[in-house]
């Protein structure tokens, strides 16, 4: 009996990689792809994969799960139904939240959280650490010492009440992220802008979920964009704005990657494919479509994909925040909230990748015209994987993880609440008719999900030690301020 050479050979089908599609079997040994080619020997399993697209598997950088929010609720996916979520939609590798609020330890949160996510987790993941309490021994202590364990990104709020910086603290954080060569997340809105008008609106009487979509104004996302970026300027410290909303935002970011900044930006497939009309519902129904920054309008998405197609953006999130429709979520503060009182974020960890290729791929947006393919790859794996320095994912290459997604790129699915497998209950995608799907999703060469059933389980997911990487790596370009050699030889970074 002759040995066989492969464990999985994945044969006949149509890789699709950021620079081009082509005709190849995958082999698979244990957990890694080890060869690209036609006619491959058979593997231990062979999966006929002829007219279909094998893709590498999502990387959602950006998804909270099981933490609480910047609002103070618990989400309502564990790690278990999320990454199970996850799979179903096609995505392999997710970044979740280790959220420090005022008070907390980051050391005992980042264990408490990791306990979490290796009892839970079906696919792989790493964490960004969420900052809220920036005292000294975080900033001298936990942040370097975790940093240096693998953990190569932080997060920041300039809004919410309950865990955004100021000025001063966003300044000292930059700094630690510099000394050690993590990348700084943002979530960058005015806060005064955004309490001022809630509470203008809500006194008034305008107290319907769709009026979250007004008390957020535009500018407010401008404004935060060009404050952040002058103090990661002044301090030469790469940073990751998240979900970009408006076309005045992306405008920001476009002319600070101009000027040799090292800013990265990401948007979501809430600002692509719904505007503040969809909060506009009879009752409470809105609050389903409820997320900060919120949805724009039609002339905003059409700014996104531009700026996606040019480059200003680099990737394409969820922002899965799930909260249900009842009085453990949505519904928390009683049956009569006015929108300030309503949780905001949406469960989008399933449907990213599936509204994605319907628009790139099925439907063809013409920002991407003979290149939907390679875009969507690009936008939602090797992107991310590449910003966030996760090596072996992102891309069907000899050497990397073999983590799949394979799609039948002629299926029509109508997406409803009932065909979610995460925990929120709805979707706020509810009726969208999408062509492509994933239906076989591989995680190291193991299946999760075959033809719409769960074969992963909790536990399986493994942690993703990196460091911060290329992205995260200063420019070098100092600020006159902190250049000794135009700073009278002040000596600061
Ligand atoms: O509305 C949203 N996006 N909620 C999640 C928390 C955040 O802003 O990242
Ligand atoms: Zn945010
Ligand atoms: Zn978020």
């Amino acid at each position: 009996m002759t040995a066989q050479p492969y464990d999985l050979v994945i044969r006949g089908g149509t890789i699709g990689t950021a620079s081009g599609t082509f005709q190849a079997d995958v082999a698979i040994r244990g957990e890694t792809i080890v060869a690209l080619g036609q006619g491959l020997a058979s593997g231990t399993r062979d999966i006929d994969a002829t007219n279909k697209l094998v893709l590498p598997g999502g990387v959602d950088a950006h998804a909270h799960i099981e933490q609480v929010s910047a609002g103070g609720l618990l989400n309502a996916d564990t790690f278990e139904s999320a990454t199970a979520s996850a799979a179903f939609g096609g995505t392999t590798t997710v970044m979740p939240f280790a959220a420090q609020h005022r008070g907390l330890d980051l050391r005992e949160v980042m264990n408490d959280y990791a306990a979490l996510a290796r009892r839970g987790a079906m696919i792989d993941y790493a964490f960004h650490m969420i900052v809220a309490n920036p005292d000294a021994k975080t900033l001298a202590t936990d942040l370097p010492e975790l940093i240096a364990e693998g953990h190569g990104s932080i997060k920041v709020f300039m809004t919410y009440d309950l865990m955004k910086i100021d000025d001063e603290p966003l300044l000292d954080l930059l700094l630690t992220a510099r000394q050690g060569q993590a990348l700084v997340c943002v979530h960058a809105e005015n806060h005064g802008m955004i309490s001022w008008m809630g509470k203008k609106l809500v006194a008034k009487g305008y107290s319907a979920p769709k009026y979250h979509a007004i008390s957020h104004p535009r500018g407010s996302e401008a404004e935060a964009f060009t404050r952040l970026i002058a103090a990661a300027a002044l301090i030469d410290q790469p940073i990751m704005i998240f979900h970009v909303s408006t076309e005045e935002g992306a405008a920001v970011i476009r002319t600070a990657r101009g000027q040799g900044l090292k800013v990265f930006a990401e948007t979501c497939p809430q600002y692509l494919f719904m505007t503040r009309h969809d909060l506009d519902k009879p009752g409470l129904e809105g609050a389903k479509w409820m997320c900060s920054p919120p949805p724009r309008e039609k002339s905003d998405q059409d700014a996104l994909w531009r700026a996606l197609a040019l480059g200003d953006l680099q990737t394409i999130s969820s922002d899965h925040a799930p909260y249900r429709f009842d009085e453990t979520g949505k519904l928390s503060a009683g049956r009569e909230p006015n929108f300030k009182q309503i949780a905001n974020g949406l469960p989008g960890i399933e449907t990213r990748l599936p509204l994605l290729f319907d628009a790139l791929v099925s439907q063809g947006r013409p920002e991407f015209t003979g290149r939907g393919i390679e875009a969507f790859v690009e936008l939602t794996a090797t992107a991310p994987a590449r910003i966030y320095n996760l090596p072996r994912k992102g891309a069907i290459q000899p050497g990397y993880d073999a983590d799949i997604a394979i799609w039948d790129p002629r299926r029509q699915v109508t997406i409803t609440d009932a065909t979610m497998h995460g925990r929120t209950g709805f979707t706020p995608f509810s009726g969208r008719v999408v062509t492509g799907w994933p239906e076989r999703v591989i995680v190291r060469g193991r299946d999760v999900v075959v033809g719409g059933e769960l074969k992963g389980e909790p536990g399986m997911g493994r942690w993703l030690r990196r460091t911060g990487g290329w992205a995260a790596t200063p420019t070098g370009r100092l600020a006159p301020e902190m250049d000794p050699a135009t700073n009278f030889g002040a000596s600061i970074l």
